[in-house]
């Protein structure tokens, strides 16, 4: 997903904001409002827009964001740099890491006792997922951490200054990475590429190297945009494992199930909710008039929901056709991390099965849902047996 570095405005959308979405999406596929601009809602229509990248561009920001940010040709170039570093190979060499990671932070779960699972496991997860893919150092873990929390209070209070402020640390961080790497002794002159980190400073695009810019840019938006993302889909799932208990059972019985069923649940209940385009020309747009230079928000978690394509949105079929699905986008800007997110979540889950009898919702506690702009629990209380 992407990082708004000029600060989305944050707003409420209560009741729960997927409710709400599914009540706008009901009334109208496009319509309009002073915060999104053009909301575009149903699945026909989001498609259209992220499919037609000529009509809807990605350069909705004065800041330089990489890929997002970017349409072709200069997109092209800095996309294949991306999907170098979420193939197969590369998942399967880094998925026993991932698994350890799982594994420990499971056994570390109290048992018979409520677990407040976003700060228990879901932020925990993902930033030490992220880490290890990266290869960066356990001190990093902290400042990393600090520096999510302080992003998302300042993005909360609309705080633009705030927010620039944390960017700025971030980007402080990131270059004293990149410092350390090229001061390190490399044979030959060339950088021995022992991390993603180190390996991104070997990277070219047009046969020039990335700038130091391009490379912040990058990881912030593999790290950033995604440890709230992947934190998102961990309470998510979690809390759908146990709100279901016959599809928990049917999980724990045939873990084969997982990848479709970790899909779909994300399709029921989206972990990112929303992207943004700006029209470079007058079009029409479900029955509406957009017009150049207007702004467009595309509601991924609306569109999943779209009753002409998924019939009861809440209902989890497993047999669904899987290209439906929005979770990870359409067109040239679909997720090229989707390989790391999906196994990130598949071995999450599997290590929670195998490692606990149980997962129910805790008595008495009702779970706090995220507000705009993020989606799932802001805390949501478990219970592991
Ligand atoms: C459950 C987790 C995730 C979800 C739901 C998700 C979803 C998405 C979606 C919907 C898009 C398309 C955005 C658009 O069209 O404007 C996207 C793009 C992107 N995602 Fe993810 N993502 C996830 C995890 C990740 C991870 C783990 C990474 C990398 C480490 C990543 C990196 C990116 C990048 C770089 C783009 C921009 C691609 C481009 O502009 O060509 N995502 N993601």
């Amino acid at each position: 997903m992407t990082v708004d570095d000029d600060g989305t405005e944050a707003h409420e959308q209560e009741p729960h904001q997927i409710a709400a979405l599914d009540a706008r999406r009901r009334r109208c596929p496009v319509d309009h409002d002073e915060h999104l601009g053009w909301a575009v809602l149903g699945h026909a229509e989001v498609l259209r827009v992220v499919t037609d990248h000529e009509t809807f561009s990605n350069r909705v920001s004065a800041h330089l964001t990489v890929p997002n940010g970017m349409d072709p040709p200069e997109h092209t170039p800095h996309r294949r740099v991306n999907e170098r570093y979420f193939t197969p190979d590369r998942m399967a060499t880094f998925e026993p890491r991932c698994r350890r990671i799982a594994a420990e932070l499971v056994d570390a779960l109290p048992r018979g006792a409520d677990v407040e699972v976003m700060d228990g496991v879901a932020r925990t997860y993902a930033l030490r997922v992220q880490s290890a893919f990266m290869g960066w150092p356990e001190s990093l873990h902290e400042p990393l951490r600090e520096w999510t929390l302080a992003n998302h209070r300042a993005t909360l209070s609309r705080d633009r200054e705030a927010t620039t402020a944390v960017a700025v640390q971030f980007d402080g961080y990131i270059r004293a990475l990149l410092d350390e790497r090229r001061a390190a002794p490399a044979p030959r002159g060339r950088h021995t590429a022992t991390d993603v980190t180190t390996e991104l400073l070997a990277e070219t695009v047009d046969g020039r190297p990335l700038t130091d810019e391009e490379i912040v840019s990058v990881v912030r938006n593999w790290t950033v945009g995604e440890l709230s993302t992947i934190a998102a889909s961990v309470g998510i799932l979690l809390h759908l494992l146990a709100s279901r208990p016959d599809e928990q059972r049917r999980l724990r019985e045939d873990r084969a199930l997982l990848p479709a069923a970790i899909d779909e649940m994300l399709r029921i209940h989206p972990p990112l909710l929303a992207n943004r385009r700006r029209a470079t020309r007058d079009v029409e747009l479900g029955g509406q008039r957009v017009a150049a230079g207007d702004r467009v928000t595309v509601l991924w978690a609306s569109a999943d929901r779209d009753e002409a394509v998924f019939g009861d949105p809440d209902e989890l079929r497993l047999d669904r056709d899987a290209d439906d699905n929005l979770l990870y986008g359409a067109g040239i800007h679909v997720c090229p991390g989707a390989p790391l997110a999906r196994l990130e979540l598949r071995v999450l889950l599997e290590e929670v099965l195998d490692r606990t009898s149980d997962v129910t919702l805790a008595a008495g506690t009702a779970p706090e849902h995220a507000s705009w702009p993020a989606s799932g629990f802001s805390s949501v209380a478990l219970r592991f047996t």
